[in-house]
């Protein structure tokens, strides 16, 4: 496979990348800003040099980058779609009230959150203040565009025979724009990123699920998926 060293963004719409690096020639560029990737990268590598990143402009207001975590022999990989309040000052992905019910729903399925490697698509909390609260915000095309050579460094080094995207976000991002998770939950697609690939929704729709019985229905579908998942990843193929 191609090292990849240094790669340009175009932040406009066009979404055009260069794996050379260097300035990229298009019209519909807004800024390009170039990431360096480390050769021979780890975990840990891609940890201290996504640090300073600053891709997009995200990392203006955030405290700091939150890359991914776990052992870089995962099995599995769980991608969200950015840190929340909590992972932004703690510095480690899924650590708040989405991670706590997410790492419930592992124990559950049977799956043990040592042996998963937790990621985001992108990096750096992006947020809204309301009063003394910073509100979550979506991320947008351009920020989820810079930030993907970090995702994709972090699928090369992992080599997860799994990838689930954890909500739609996540799931449009790294799966394609077609992906309903609402409907297709659970089902693998075809995917050069790993032998399977699929989604299912964000533990933060579970906490949001209004009242205790929808949060639990809600809760037991989730712990379902993750189980059908894990049980077809676990079969040996017989061919
Ligand atoms: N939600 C996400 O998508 N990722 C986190 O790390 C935390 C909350």
């Amino acid at each position: 496979m191609k090292s990849i060293s240094t790669l340009s963004i175009c932040l406009g719409r066009c979404e055009k990348r260069s794996d050379e690096g260097g300035i990229i020639d298009c019209t519909l560029a807004g800024v390009v800003r170039e990431i360096e990737i480390p050769s021979r990268p780890t975990i840990r590598k891609l940890q201290a040099a996504a640090a300073g990143c600053q891709a997009c402009d995200l990392w203006k207001s955030a405290t700091q980058t939150v890359f991914g975590e776990g052992k870089q022999t995962s099995t599995v990989m769980l991608i969200g779609e950015q840190p929340g309040d909590r992972e932004d000052l703690a510095g480690a992905p899924f650590v708040g009230p989405a991670g706590a019910l997410l790492d419930k729903a592992l124990a559950e399925a049977g799956i043990d959150r040592t042996a998963v490697y937790v990621t985001n698509v992108v990096k750096h909390f992006k947020w809204e203040p309301r009063g003394k609260r910073r509100i979550h915000k979506k991320p947008n095309a351009a920020e989820i565009t810079a930030c993907r050579p970090w995702l994709q460094a972090e699928i090369a080094v992992v080599k997860p025979r799994v990838i689930v995207c954890l909500g739609s976000t996540a799931a449009q991002a790294v799966i394609g724009a077609k992906f309903r998770v609402s409907v297709q939950r659970a089902q693998f697609v075809p995917s050069d990123l790993a032998p399977f690939v699929t989604a299912t929704v964000h533990p933060s729709s579970i906490l949001r699920a209004p009242g205790d019985e929808a949060r639990h229905e809600e809760m037991r579908r989730f712990v379902d998926d993750l189980k059908t998942i894990w049980k077809a990843i676990s079969v040996p193929k017989s061919y």
